[in-house]
């Protein structure tokens, strides 16, 4: 399989970063939300561990994405579908990229500006600060919703074309 893409199909570069970015949200979201809602700072922390290290993971990831896309790899042709859909995939995939910064760049600012950091790795649990003190965890919040939103709509939009259309466009994105 060739590390780029082609006109038809995904190179396994791109495959790769889209798989990793998929997983890596879910488990963003489901470990955000669990967080979110332990009030005990000593169960809150082994979650926020796991989160942030992953909410930085994915800030690196999608960075590298950009750069791929942008100096090295060009999207294969869309898939024949009306306007509308095809305006409306086109909006989903770049409020992703906004989205998943947004997350990533307030998720760092909340860091940086409780210093939470070293509590969260190896400090006493007890000093967790409230992350609602700081301004950027009501947008983190708002942009969890929406991630979700963009999620359900991604998915819905390849299941309908993968069971209903039967294009084949989800074997685009697989090896
Ligand atoms: C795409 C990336 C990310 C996603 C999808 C995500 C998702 C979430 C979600 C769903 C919540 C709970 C929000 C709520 O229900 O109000 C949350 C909370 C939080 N996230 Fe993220 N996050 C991301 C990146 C980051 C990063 C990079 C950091 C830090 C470097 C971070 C730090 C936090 C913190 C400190 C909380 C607050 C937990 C609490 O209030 O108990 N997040 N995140």
């Amino acid at each position: 399989m060739a590390i780029k893409s082609t006109q038809n199909h995904y190179g396994t570069v791109a495959i790769c970063i889209h798989w990793m970015s998929a997983l890596l949200i879910i488990v963003l979201l489901a470990s955000g939300i669990r967080a979110d809602g332990v009030e005990d700072a000593a169960a809150k922390v082994p979650f926020l561990r796991v989160h942030v290290a992953l909410g930085v993971t994915i800030l690196l990831l999608t960075l590298a994405r950009i750069v791929w896309w942008w100096r090295a790899d060009t999207k294969p042709v869309s898939i024949p579908m009306p306007k509308l859909q095809d305006r409306l995939s086109r909006a989903v995939h770049v409020l992703f990229y906004v989205v998943i910064l947004g997350m990533a760049s307030s998720g760092v600012g909340m860091l940086i500006l409780s210093g939470a950091g070293s509590i969260i790795y190896g400090g006493v649990a007890e000093n967790l600060p409230d992350f609602w003190d700081y301004a950027p965890r009501t947008p983190h919040a708002i942009g969890a919703k929406f991630m979700i939103g963009l999620l359900v709509l991604h998915v819905g939009a390849a299941i309908y074309h993968q069971f209903f259309v039967k294009d084949g466009l989800l074997n685009r994105m697989w090896f």
